[in-house]
């Protein structure tokens, strides 16, 4: 009987133990599948978060040189293109850097200066990455460029410089840009010369290798 009694003790407590095993591993399989649904929601909202891929060329340019570099690297990678237009031209008088008093020449030694863009961007939150050209003034993008990336958000973008000059390096001037956007990955920058042939243009942007 005491034997009787310790089987049947030692039975009820192997069935209780293997019970509480396989709930465990229940759990568990619930965990692992849960953890997978919400890794697989993250690659879901990272794909969302990284827009559809496209490409916009914004740039800005008083005589042309500037506008030509621009068109070519649309063309060439197949992107859209925005013109930065100034609510208020720049005529030749403004350009004249010659002039301690000229608008240009004041515009570029005020931190403050942001001339005012006539038009925007149609739905920029679909573009992953977008090539930004100007003119090198007083070996600085000229304070336009700072009011158009004012006026947009970045965030999750990649930024492109480019820009056209006399003979001044980009030097400072992209980077000199990047603490008005948060969270954009910035590119190192490409100067072109006035004249910059075709191939020279997609030659450097074929080498960013983009799609
Ligand atoms: C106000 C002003 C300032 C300039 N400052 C410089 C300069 O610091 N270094 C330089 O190499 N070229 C300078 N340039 C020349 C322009 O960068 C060059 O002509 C450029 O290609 C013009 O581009 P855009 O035709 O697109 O306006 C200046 C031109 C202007 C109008």
């Amino acid at each position: 009987m005491k034997y009787l009694s310790l089987i049947l003790s030692v039975l009820l407590l192997a069935c209780v133990l293997c019970a509480c095993t396989s709930g465990g591993r229940e759990e568990a399989v619930q965990n692992t599948s849960e953890e997978t649904a919400v890794q697989e929601t993250d690659l879901e909202d990272e794909t969302v978060s990284k827009g559809s891929g496209k490409i916009l060329v914004a740039y800005f340019s008083a005589s042309g040189n500037t506008k030509a570099v621009a068109e070519k690297t649309a063309e060439t990678v197949g992107a859209d293109i925005f013109e930065i237009v100034p609510s208020v031209p720049y005529t030749d008088s403004d350009l004249n850097y010659g002039d301690d008093n000229s608008r240009t020449t004041v515009e570029q030694n005020d931190d403050t200066a942001r001339p005012e863009i006539s038009g925007t961007v149609e739905n920029m939150e679909d573009y992953d990455t977008v090539f930004i050209g100007y003119p090198i003034w007083w070996g600085q993008a000229p304070k336009i460029m700072y009011t158009f990336l004012e006026s947009y958000d970045f965030n999750g973008k990649t930024i492109i410089p480019f820009c056209t000059s006399g003979s001044s390096p980009i030097g400072s001037s992209a980077e000199n840009m990047q603490s008005l956007t948060t969270g954009a990955s910035w590119l190192e920058g490409q100067r072109f010369s006035a004249g910059a042939s075709s191939e020279e243009v997609s030659g450097w942007v074929n080498s960013l290798g983009l799609k």
